[in-house]
């Protein structure tokens, strides 16, 4: 093979190399629409789950009783101070209706970034105390709890 066939092929492998790292989704900060930086997470949050959920922002736990019940564990610890014991809200809002501040929580991305990056005033980023995996199961239970209209719930859509 010629020199220039093999730096043909070569670049041509790298692009693609590129191309499916770009696959992955970009998470931003729900406020400022700067991509979060993923280096504050927590050790132990990257598991099976939230390499699948940052291939395609759906939450793999979504549904499963075990993860659910796990997730409710931890929003009790971490989030039923400010939300309440049933997300009904409190000093934050409730999170089991079709009403949000901000839209982009009716998709499992955009729940996720409210997580990890927080949002205005006493909703501060979560990564300080959860890992990222454990965010995906306090989201399972978030969805579980669900009150609200399913043509809105947009996490369940494809
Ligand atoms: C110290 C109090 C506090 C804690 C702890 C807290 N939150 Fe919040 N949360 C708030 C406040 C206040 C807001 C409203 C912020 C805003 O509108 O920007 C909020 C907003 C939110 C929103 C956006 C709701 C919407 O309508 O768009 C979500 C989702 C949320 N919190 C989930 C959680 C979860 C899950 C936890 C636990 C991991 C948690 N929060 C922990 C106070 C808190």
């Amino acid at each position: 093979m010629k020199i220039k066939q093999i730096i043909t092929l070569s670049t041509i492998g790298l692009v693609l190399a590129t191309g499916s790292a770009e696959a992955e989704i970009t998470f931003r900060n729900a406020i400022t629409g700067q991509p979060l930086d993923m280096s504050f997470a927590k050790k132990g949050g990257d598991t099976p789950a939230f390499k699948q959920f940052i291939e395609d922002g759906r939450n793999p736990y979504n549904g499963d009783k075990e993860a659910i019940q796990k997730g409710h564990d931890l929003f009790m610890t971490a989030c039923s101070g400010c939300h309440g014991h049933n997300a009904e809200g409190k000093l934050g809002p409730g999170l089991a209706d079709d009403y949000w501040t901000y839209p982009a929580n009716a998709t499992d991305q955009g729940l996720f970034e409210v997580l990890f990056g927080g949002a205005n005033g006493m909703m501060g980023p979560q990564y300080v105390n959860l890992n990222t995996d454990e965010m995906l199961l306090i989201m399972s239970w978030i969805r579980d709890i669900y009150t609200g209209d399913l043509q809105k719930a947009k996490w369940l859509k494809k």
